[in-house]
Order: C-alpha cells, then structure tokens, then sequence
C-alpha cells in the first residue's frame, strides 16, 4: 500500500501555493499518494490589497489573530492520511486567519496523525510555529519539525517591499528599490530546495515506516 500524504494549505499572495507545488512532486515522484486540500476563505481575499490603509489594518487586524472563516473541508481526506502537511504564511507573527479558522474547527482530525508544518514568511515565524505546535500537540497529534522558507532580501528592503507588495505598489518600479529588492517572495533555489526536502523526508518515512 502506498504511504498518503494530505497537504492542508492556505496562500494568500501565491507564495506558499508554490513551496506546495514543489513539495507535492517531491512525494509523489517518492511514491506518495498525495493529495491537496486549499483552505478557500468565505469571503474572497483578494491579493493584492490595492490599498495602504487596507494593508495597515489587515497588519494590525492579523496581529490579534482575527479569524477568517473559511468554507468546509474534505473530513475524510484528513482522517485517511499517514501524514497531514499544514502550510500557509506568517500573518503578523502568527498563522493566517483562514490556518487559525482551520484549527479552530478541525484540530480534532489530527490527533493520532503526524503533522508537518510548513512555513512562509518573510522572516518571522517562531511565534507562529509555537502556537501551531501548541494547537497540534492539545488535539494529540504528532507535531513534527517545521520546514521553514524564508524571503531572501535584506532588512529593511523585505519589510518595505513585501508592505508595498500587499498594498500593490511595485517596489520594483522606484530606483531606490531596484537597487535592493530582486523579488518578492521565495526564489528558485527555494523551490528546488523543498522539491529535495520532500524527497529526503518521503525517503526518510518509507525506510523507518514513520514520520519523525
Ligand atoms: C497581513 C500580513 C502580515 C504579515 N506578517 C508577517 C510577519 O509578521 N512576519 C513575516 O516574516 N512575514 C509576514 N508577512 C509576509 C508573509 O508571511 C510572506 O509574504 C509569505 O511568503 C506569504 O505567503 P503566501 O503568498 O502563501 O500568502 C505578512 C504578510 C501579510 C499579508
């Protein structure tokens, strides 16, 4: 019987969807069943913002963990996988609205499983893994470590230019920014990088028949 792997994720500017990509081929061309579970928020988020105040509250909103409630997931897919992947942004310190909505409600499928979290951000995500750690070990599942993807910009150019990214001013487009900021978000060798972590880990669980 072949290992299953379900990735339960949220990605509000994409970046998140692609470090999934990766990790989906990883398993799969690892002999993983794999599945995908997108957490779809009621109410659509659009990215970007198009807005500065809209991104300043959304910053302060998101840092007293407001919840964004979101639409009903596949129970089964959950409960009938070895492994439960969990992804999705760091959203002022903590997990994203939708990821917290998520725990809120069905926390309870992961007890028993193994849980990988993985996260993106541009840099801060110790917090946000505590409380997934936290959250994953009280509903008795088995919090494994965290695969973490950073954005690779220097300070304060990662902050001003993922800001200005969400509220949908190009940073590219001023000179002073040109200079400093290559891209938002992660770049290739990230991507390839989790394809090769997916691989080690899927390799890792077949030969010692668990997760760890
Ligand atoms: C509202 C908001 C708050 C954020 N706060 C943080 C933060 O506290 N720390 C951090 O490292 N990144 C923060 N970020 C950046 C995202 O975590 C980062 O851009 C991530 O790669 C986005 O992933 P996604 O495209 O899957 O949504 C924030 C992004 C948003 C939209």
């Amino acid at each position: 019987m072949k290992k299953s792997v379900v990735i339960v994720y949220y990605s509000f500017s994409t970046q998140t969807a692609k470090l999934v990509h990766r990790l989906r081929k990883g398993f799969r061309q690892s002999g993983f069943q794999v599945e995908t579970l997108k957490i779809v928020p009621c109410k659509k988020l659009s990215f970007p913002l198009h807005s500065v105040p809209k991104t300043i509250l959304m910053m302060l909103t998101t840092f007293l963990r407001k919840r964004v409630k979101i639409r009903p997931v596949d129970k089964a897919l959950i409960k009938s996988s070895d492994l439960v992947v969990l992804a999705g942004p760091t959203w002022s310190y903590n997990p994203s609205g939708p990821i917290l909505d998520f725990l809120d409600r069905y926390s309870h499928l992961l007890k028993d499983k193994y849980v990988l979290p993985v996260i993106s951000c541009r840099k801060y995500w110790r917090t946000h893994f505590n409380y997934l750690r936290k959250k994953i070990d009280s509903a008795g599942g088995r919090c494994m470590n965290p695969l973490v993807f950073t954005h690779k910009v220097k300070e304060p150019w990662s902050t001003i230019g993922t800001f200005m990214t969400i509220a949908g001013i190009s940073p590219r487009s001023f000179r002073f920014m040109r200079k400093h900021y290559p891209r938002y978000g992660h770049n290739h060798a990230q991507l390839e990088e989790m394809e090769k972590k997916a691989k080690e880990l899927a390799n890792s669980i077949k030969r010692k028949s668990e997760p760890t």
